[in-house]
């Protein structure tokens, strides 16, 4: 789990998370949003963004759980042969 800053003046901090295969579906991922939530706050942060491809259903159902809206669907560059580009919910949470 990492709280990405802002990489221009008119972007916002990012919450990414990654879960190894061996340990999903035990609630780890979700605690991870929820533990980045609190710090995020607690660092005085007061929008929190986060990235995900519009079919990785677990990882969207886990931000709408955790309060996240979506703001945007937006098309990124993908190299090709990984199946070129990728449709992504933009998600948001004030906090
Ligand atoms: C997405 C990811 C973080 C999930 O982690 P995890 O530890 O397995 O997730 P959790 O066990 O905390 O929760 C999964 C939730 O998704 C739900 N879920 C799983 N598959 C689902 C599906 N196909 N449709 C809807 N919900 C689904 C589960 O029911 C669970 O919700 P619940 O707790 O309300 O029952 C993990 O698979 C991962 O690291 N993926 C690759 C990296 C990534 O996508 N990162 C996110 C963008 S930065």
């Amino acid at each position: 789990m990492g709280l990405k800053p802002p990489s221009k003046p008119e972007s916002e901090w990012q919450v990414t998370y990654n879960v190894h295969d061996d340990y999903a579906g035990r609630g780890i991922g979700n605690a991870m949003v929820g533990v980045a939530i609190n710090l995020a706050r607690w660092l005085g942060i007061k929008t929190l963004t986060a990235h995900t491809e519009k079919g990785n259903f677990a990882s969207n159902h886990i931000l709408r759980k955790n309060g996240f809206v979506i703001q945007s669907e937006i098309m990124i560059e993908w190299p090709e042969h990984r199946g070129g580009q990728k449709e992504v919910h933009e998600w948001v949470i004030e906090l």
